[in-house]
């Protein structure tokens, strides 16, 4: 009889280890350490999970000149609607292994489903070991699209799984979730890391052995990252994450790792009764429509990825009704924002560190590019002066430590984008001039290079 070997693995990151430790070496995390039993068998009983499956291929590879390799064979699947097929970088490539991670409640079911139901003429497979078939019914009837291709199967083993995939033959798998799957070939609970990772890579052989696209759903940790092992990620071809805040209707779809595209891309779609819908037009939405203008509000023209978008930054600066005043986020790095208030503060002269400071981006969306800087700024100055800024005006700029406005990306999109939508005035960096004829502009691009000097354009 084979003796029950364990390991210990951290559940935050995947690390392994012979003995119980504390901290986790790898990822400085305490007390993550769990004991886990590894069951092993002979590998060969595991080769042949699959291979009734249609030509698996020889274990052993020959080397073969890259230029000789064709790509012809394996053209992407087309997936309806542009927000996906843009953000998976041009469709589904033939055996990749899509990890779809977000909170719970986001909608990664919907979406998947929505995908599965929307693909008719592709043969699918999709395995649920968290809702009940007649779950998923009452949300296909929701989503309201009708499929004869799309098989439902509430399973948690993956070898049942395999078992049902030799006989209907998918031509795309999705797996909801990968946390709830278990293999008989590791004694651990399912949801543990040995559990994730071994489920993993076998849907990983079987992608990479058959050709057959899986795509599967992942939870995440409070921290934000994907629950359960970092080496998920590593072993996956592309990551997708859903994210939004749950109280808005606006959900963003980004590639954080992305094998066959760019990573920078994202999609946005709306949470309606019927499921999910594309918002193409996100900078008509995000952008309010208001009478009169209000103090405290600047719009920026940012770019998510290639796709130009106007946002609206929102400020509020009170005085502090506690001795130490907050300093409140939402959409936006916290600790960016300080920095800018430390250079309103030392290089503009503006005194808020006597201030509450809360800033919003419109849409509960979060932005991380820097061109939004200058439109921020100015927000927080309009709310601290009470001084509305013209409608009529948008930004787009990134702040230094010098108080500088310093250039930013792709500059004539965001200002073709700002004319787009009837802005009389864009506020850029001069040193985005260089190369740019603001001639062929309808709008009015006034370059600055000083924060004073954009102060002085917008009150006077
Ligand atoms: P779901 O896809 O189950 O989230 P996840 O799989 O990421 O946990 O989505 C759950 C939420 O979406 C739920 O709170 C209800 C909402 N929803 C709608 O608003 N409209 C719809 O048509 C559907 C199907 C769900
Ligand atoms: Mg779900």
């Amino acid at each position: 009889m084979s003796k029950t070997k364990t390991t210990f693995f951290c559940q935050n990151c995947g690390a392994q280890a012979a003995k119980w430790i504390g901290k986790c070496p790898s990822c400085n995390e305490w007390n993550t350490y769990v004991e886990e039993v590894l069951h092993k068998e002979s590998k060969n009983d595991r080769l042949q999970l699959f291979s009734s499956n249609k030509n698996p291929k020889n274990t052993s590879n020959k080397s073969i000149l890259l230029q000789e390799v064709g790509l012809q064979d394996f053209p992407r699947i087309a997936v309806p609607g542009k927000e996906l097929t843009r953000v998976l970088g041009g469709g589904i490539v033939p055996g990749s292994l899509v990890l779809f991670g977000g909170e719970p409640g986001i909608g990664k079911s919907t979406l998947m489903l929505q995908l599965a139901l929307r693909l008719k003429n592709l043969k699918i497979l999709y395995v649920s070991g968290e809702e009940s078939e007649q779950q998923i019914k009452m949300r296909a009837e929701r989503i309201g699209v009708t499929t004869d291709s799309c098989f439902i199967l509430q399973e948690t083993n993956t070898q049942n799984i395999f078992q049902q995939i030799s006989e209907i033959q998918p031509q795309l798998v999705i797996l909801d979730s990968i946390q709830t799957l278990h293999t008989s070939y590791v004694d651990s609970s399912p949801g543990s890391v040995s559990q994730v990772r071994e489920c993993a890579a076998e849907f990983l052989r079987f992608a990479k052995e058959t050709n057959t696209p899986v795509f599967m759903i992942g939870h995440i940790t409070k921290e934000g990252s994907l629950a359960g092992p970092k080496v998920l990620e590593h072993m996956v071809d592309t990551v997708l994450q859903f994210e939004g805040d749950r109280n808005h209707i606006y959900r963003l779809l980004r590639a954080t790792k992305n094998r066959f595209g760019n990573t920078n891309e994202m999609g946005i779609y709306e949470m309606n009764g019927d499921g999910l819908r594309e918002v193409n037009n996100p900078s008509e939405i995000l952008i309010t429509n208001r009478e009169n203008a209000t103090s405290g509000v600047a719009i920026s023209a940012t770019m998510e990825g290639n796709r130009p978008m106007l946002i609206e930054t929102q400020a509020l600066v009170s005085s502090a009704a506690y001795g130490t005043p907050q300093r409140s986020s939402t959409g936006f790095d916290l600790r960016r924002l300080s920095m800018l208030l430390a250079v309103l503060e030392k290089r503009c002269g503006f005194k808020l560190g006597i201030k509450d400071v809360f800033i919003n981006i419109a849409g509960g969306i979060r932005v991380e590019d820097p061109g939004i800087d200058l439109a921020l700024v100015c927000a927080i100055l309009s709310s601290n002066e009470d001084l509305p800024i013209p409608q009529t005006i948008c930004f787009a700029a990134e702040v230094g430590l010098t108080g500088e406005i310093r250039p930013v990306s792709r500059i004539e999109q965001r200002i073709m984008e700002a004319e787009k939508l009837g802005f009389e005035k864009i506020l850029v960096s001069s040193f985005n001039l260089k190369g740019l004829n603001t001639k062929n502009f309808k709008i009015e691009v006034i370059a600055v290079s000083k924060m004073e000097e954009a102060f002085s354009v917008l009150f006077g």
